[in-house]
């Protein structure tokens, strides 16, 4: 039994190599934060896509290791480790999609707001090397405080001249890889078939779920039980940090978010048609420059953003609730980005 599931995970592998390595396009994709907690699984989940050609794990320190145990994997991918400043441009170089979790993680009590102060330079600085090295890259940006370094990051870019909003994408999938999970226990329907867009940002109640949209329709759910579901999938990062203790935040949950939209960028890539996700992204879907919603993804990114559908009174509530907030982070990352 047991060798006859092995055998089968083998050859669907084999078939996904032998398809990848005759039907699909060279890739190049950088992890920059490559040997940390969210870095690590990253680097394992990428090197498992078959969509990948070349996989870049860069870092400040540890990376030879993490390539090392990485490259192993008899999968499509070759993997080079870079460590320090002076071999980032070569991490860069010729890439097609950076993904960016480099940065301190929260501790029990904090917001992802005080993780600006850190993280802020360390995105800045890498995205300066992003607008040299592989300025055509898409950029997935997991860094928190997302709300924030997102409005950084294309600021950077404009500054170099090389911004194109339809690559820089905030990774808020988490976000909805939790309002699935959740939706789905209470809703008693196939957590797989479930979709629930979130929108807004990547912070307390700037995470809006519409649970609304949700599909399939389960059991009817009372104005209680969503008001329930949403301040869980809006501390659904707190929740984790609190049961880590101290040790950090989600990191696999998250290095399987970032695949998952990892993934979706490089089929929008490649021409697959069709390829819809929630990201945080330059937007004027509602008065600010900065919003997550469903996108479509394509050959140069981001192909279009998609509004909001309709909305419940508790929805539009969440809404307007939120916008104070995120605008003063959009902003507190702009002007960030500008001083000196
Ligand atoms: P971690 O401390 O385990 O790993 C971070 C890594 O970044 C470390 O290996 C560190 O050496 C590296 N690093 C630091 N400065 C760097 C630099 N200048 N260049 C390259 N690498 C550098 O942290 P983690 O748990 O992996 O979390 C990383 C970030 O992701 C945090 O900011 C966290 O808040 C965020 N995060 C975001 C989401 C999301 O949904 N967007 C989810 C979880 C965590
Ligand atoms: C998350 O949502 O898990 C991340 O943003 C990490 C955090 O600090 O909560």
């Amino acid at each position: 039994m047991r060798t006859s599931m092995f055998r089968s995970v083998e050859s669907a592998l084999r078939r996904a190599r032998c398809f990848s390595s005759e039907s699909s396009p060279k890739r190049k994709v950088a992890v920059l934060g490559a040997a940390g907690g969210i870095g690590q699984p990253l680097a394992l989940l990428m090197k498992l896509n078959p969509l990948v050609s070349q996989l870049s794990l860069y870092d400040i320190a540890g990376t030879p290791g993490v390539a090392a145990d990485v490259s192993h994997i008899n999968t499509r991918s070759e993997v080079a480790g870079y460590m320090g400043e002076d071999q980032l441009g070569q991490a860069l170089e010729g890439c097609d999609l950076v993904i960016i979790p480099a940065g301190v993680p929260r501790k029990p009590g904090m917001t992802r707001d005080d993780l600006f102060n850190i993280n802020a330079g360390i995105v800045k600085s890498l995205c300066t090397a992003i607008s040299k090295y592989c300025p055509n890259a898409l950029v997935n940006m997991i860094s928190n405080p997302v709300n924030s370094t997102v409005p950084i990051a294309a600021e950077v870019f404009k500054k170099a001249g090389t911004y194109d909003e339809k690559k820089l994408f905030g990774v808020t999938t988490l976000d909805v890889v939790r309002a699935k999970t959740f939706y789905a226990g209470k809703a008693k329907v196939p957590v797989a078939d479930v979709n629930v867009p979130v929108v807004g940002g990547h912070a307390g109640i700037t995470i809006l779920p519409l649970f609304s949209q949700a599909t399939p329709k389960g059991s009817n759910l009372s104005d209680e039980e969503i008001t329930a579901l949403t301040k869980r999938t809006q501390d659904g990062g707190t929740e984790v940090v609190e049961a880590k203790a101290g040790k950090g935040s989600a990191t696999l949950s998250m290095a399987y978010a970032g695949a998952v939209f990892a993934d979706a960028c490089l089929k929008g890539l490649n021409g697959v048609p069709d390829i819809v996700e929630c990201s945080y992204v330059q937007s004027n879907i509602t008065e600010l420059p900065f919003f997550a919603s469903k996108v479509r993804l394509g050959k140069n990114g981001v192909e279009e953003v998609l509004g909001l559908g309709s909305l419940t009174d508790y929805e539009k509530q969440g809404l307007e609730s939120l916008k104070p907030e995120l605008l003063s982070s959009i902003e507190k990352g702009i002007k960030f980005a500008n001083q000196d």
